[in-house]
Formats: structure tokens, C-alpha cells, sequence
């Protein structure tokens, strides 16, 4: 860096990882390379790494004051990681960057500078700009899924920027502070959570990136945190609306009347049965499968393992439908009666149960 900045904390790299033993003393020799000497520190904060990565870390930062170390126990999320570094350093100036070599530090000076001197707060590079490259996304499925979310984030936040979820960024340490409360702190969007909290639009620059494969190890960005990124838009759209996780469970519930028809119907086509026996297996059936869509869908936050506590919740479950199930068909009995036209009285009938079942379960099955 140059030379007023000499021996000033100026910088702070903030390195999540999660496995990533083997890229840390490499990544720091980088960074090293591209900086110089001082005005930065790297903050590794550690996931519970299976792998040693917060040993090796403090290994290196014994010998080396500009390297830190904060590891989490028990605890999951990329985006909660950075917050926590962030918000761990004196520096005036941050930036965020993945381990595993995908994100090169040469981009760091040209960012700050960028920051530095006003010309945006926000810098980020982007995989999608003129001049940049993708080539590091595994395939061709991974870097159409990556447009495919870039595009539906732009869309529904109003953020105009080629890459808002790249992982790459760097801004004012006090800016990013000031908007910590309003951050979800879920899953990987952490550039796009920055950017919707903000209360005045924020003027981004983005740099392009050659965005380079994965040294060692392998990519955290999985299923699950492709299904919180959805949640998490939905949210932001609607969860003021319908709360988000209300809206799992209506899903699921609406996806159980699909099994139930269908289990109705091969019972009644195929196998002999009275009409009264097929219903109740159907409703059984679909109880059963909605228990374990909510529990694996609805709940993945406080999913129920083991087979004890699974028969225990099962039940439980089973139990709460059919007080709602009950309701049900009480409110839509009486409404009828009342004169309300049938289809009403039966949604009427529908939404009671549903949010009878919902309040009966989350605090009784999934509650703690
Ligand atoms: N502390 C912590 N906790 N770190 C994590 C976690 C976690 O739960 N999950 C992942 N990381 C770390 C990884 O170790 C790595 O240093 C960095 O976060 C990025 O994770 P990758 O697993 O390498 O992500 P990717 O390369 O597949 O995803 C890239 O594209 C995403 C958007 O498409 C990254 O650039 C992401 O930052 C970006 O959001
Ligand atoms: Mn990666």
C-alpha cells in the first residue's frame, strides 16, 4: 500500500471458511504479495471445520500479527460469519473474500482506492461485467444457476448490478456496522442484504473478476443454501404479508391435498374399498407425508432426528391435524348454515384449520 498508510491499520480482509486448511498459508502469501507488508489484517473466521482449518489458522497467526482468528463452535452460515468478522476489526475498511483462491487479491488496491477516494462505496468485483470471467463455476449448470438468481435478486430488490451475490466485496467497516441490524444473517447473499438495507441506494463500482477455480476442498453452495436463498427473497417480498414460514407450511399442506387425491384414487380404481375406509387411509396418508415435508422443509432449522423423537413428533402431528381438521369442518358447518355460499365456507373452513395446525405445531411438535 502506499506510503501514508504505513503501519496504519487501514484494511481488514475478512476470510469465512469452512474447510479450507490447505488454501489459508497460500491465500495470506497472496495477499501478502498483492498488499505489502502492512496496513492489513486477514480475519479467518472458522465454522466448526472438520479439517483443522482453525488450527492451521492459528498457526500461522502465532507467527504473523496481521492474521486472526474467530472460530465459531456450533454454529453455520457464511453470511453470519462475515458479519461477526466485520464487525470484529478496528480497520476503517473491509473487504470480504472467499478462501479458496476463487477471488484474487490483486483486485484488493484497485477496490480500495476506488472506495477510498469516493468514487462508490461499494466495490465490488463482479463475475459478470465487461471484462471478467465466470470460467471458475464448476459447469454449465452451476454458472446458469448462478445468472438464473443474480437475475431473479436483480429484479425483485431493484439492485442494478451485474453480480449481486458475488462473494467479493469491500467497503467503509462503519457503513457495513450502521446496517448489521437489519441484516438476515442467512445463507450466502450477504453483498445483497447490504445493499437492500441500505436506506438510500448505494453507489456500487464493479471491478471485473476472473473468477478462478477452487484451489483445494470443495464448494459449501449446496441445495440447502440454494432453498434459503428463494426464502430469503421471499421474505423480503412477502414475509410482511404472509409470514415465510406460514407460507412453507400452507405449501406443504396444499401439496398433502395432491397426495391424499392421488392415494384416493388408487385405492377406490384399484383395490376394492368402501369409500369411508379409502378416506381415512388417504387422510392418514397425507398427515403422515405432510409431517415429513414440514419436518424436512418447513422446520429444517429445528428438524426432529432420531426415531424417537420422530414418533414422538409424528404423532404429536397427527394429533394436532385432526383438532384442526375438526375446526375445519365446524367453521365451514356453521358458516354454511348461515347462508354462506359452500365454496367460502369450505376456504373459510380450510384457513382456520390451517392456522390452527400451524399454531398447535410449531409450538407443540417443533417447539423447544
Ligand atoms: N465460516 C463459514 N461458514 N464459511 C463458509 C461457510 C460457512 O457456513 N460456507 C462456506 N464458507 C466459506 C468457504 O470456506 C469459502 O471460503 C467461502 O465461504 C465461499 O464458499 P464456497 O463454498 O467456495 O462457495 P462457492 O464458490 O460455491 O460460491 C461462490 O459463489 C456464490 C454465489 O454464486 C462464492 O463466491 C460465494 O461467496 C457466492 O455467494
Ligand atoms: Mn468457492
Amino acid at each position: 500500500m502506499e506510503a501514508p498508510t504505513h503501519n496504519v491499520l487501514t484494511l481488514a480482509i475478512i476470510l469465512p471458511t469452512r474447510d479450507e486448511r490447505d488454501n489459508i498459508a497460500p491465500l495470506i502469501a497472496r495477499i501478502d504479495a498483492a498488499l505489502g507488508p502492512d496496513g492489513w489484517e486477514a480475519i479467518i473466521v472458522d465454522d466448526d471445520s472438520s479439517d483443522g482449518t482453525a488450527d492451521e489458522a492459528r498457526r500461522l497467526a502465532a507467527a504473523d500479527p496481521r492474521i486472526r482468528v474467530i472460530q465459531r463452535v456450533g454454529r453455520r452460515g457464511l453470511a453470519s460469519a462475515v458479519i461477526e468478522g466485520v464487525c470484529s476489526t478496528a480497520a476503517p475498511f473491509v473487504a470480504v473474500m472467499d478462501a479458496d483462491h476463487q477471488h484474487d487479491p490483486q483486485l484488493l488496491d484497485a477496490m480500495l482506492r476506488k472506495v477510498r477516494d469516493g468514487e462508490a462505496e461499494v466495490a465490488v468485483a463482479s463475475r459478470f461485467v465487461e471484462g471478467a470471467s465466470a470460467d471458475g463455476l464448476a459447469d454449465a449448470h452451476r454458472e446458469t444457476g448462478s445468472r438464473l438468481a443474480n437475475d431473479l435478486a436483480r429484479r425483485l430488490t431493484g439492485v442494478s448490478l451485474t453480480d449481486p451475490l458475488s462473494g467479493y466485496f469491500l467497503m467503509r467497516t462503519g457503513t457495513f456496522r450502521t446496517l448489521v441490524p437489519k441484516l438476515s444473517g442467512i445463507g450466502f447473499k450477504i453483498l445483497l442484504d447490504i445493499l437492500a438495507a441500505a436506506p438510500e441506494p448505494m453507489r456500487v463500482v464493479e471491478v471485473p473478476l476472473n473468477f478462478a477455480h477452487r484451489r483445494s476442498g470443495d464448494s459449501k453452495l449446496d441445495r440447502a443454501v440454494a432453498f434459503e436463498f428463494l426464502v430469503g427473497l421471499y421474505d423480503r417480498l412477502l414475509g410482511k404479508l404472509v409470514p415465510t414460514r406460514f407460507a412453507l407450511f400452507g405449501t406443504v399442506g396444499a401439496v398433502g391435498i395432491a397426495v391424499h387425491m392421488a392415494i384416493l384414487a388408487v385405492l377406490l380404481g384399484g383395490v376394492t374399498a368402501t369409500f369411508w375406509k379409502a378416506q381415512a387411509i388417504a387422510t392418514f396418508g397425507a398427515m403422515s407425508f405432510n409431517f415429513w415435508l414440514n419436518n424436512w422443509l418447513t422446520y429444517r432449522d429445528q428438524r426432529l432426528r432420531g426415531p424417537a423423537a420422530l414418533l414422538r413428533g409424528w404423532m404429536g402431528f397427527c394429533a394436532t391435524c385432526s383438532v384442526g381438521a375438526f375446526a375445519n369442518v365446524a367453521v365451514a358447518t356453521l358458516l354454511e348454515g348461515r347462508g354462506v355460499v359452500w365454496v367460502l365456507a369450505a376456504l373459510a373452513g380450510i384457513v382456520v384449520g390451517s392456522v390452527w395446525n400451524y399454531a398447535l405445531s410449531s409450538r407443540f411438535v417443533w417447539g423447544r
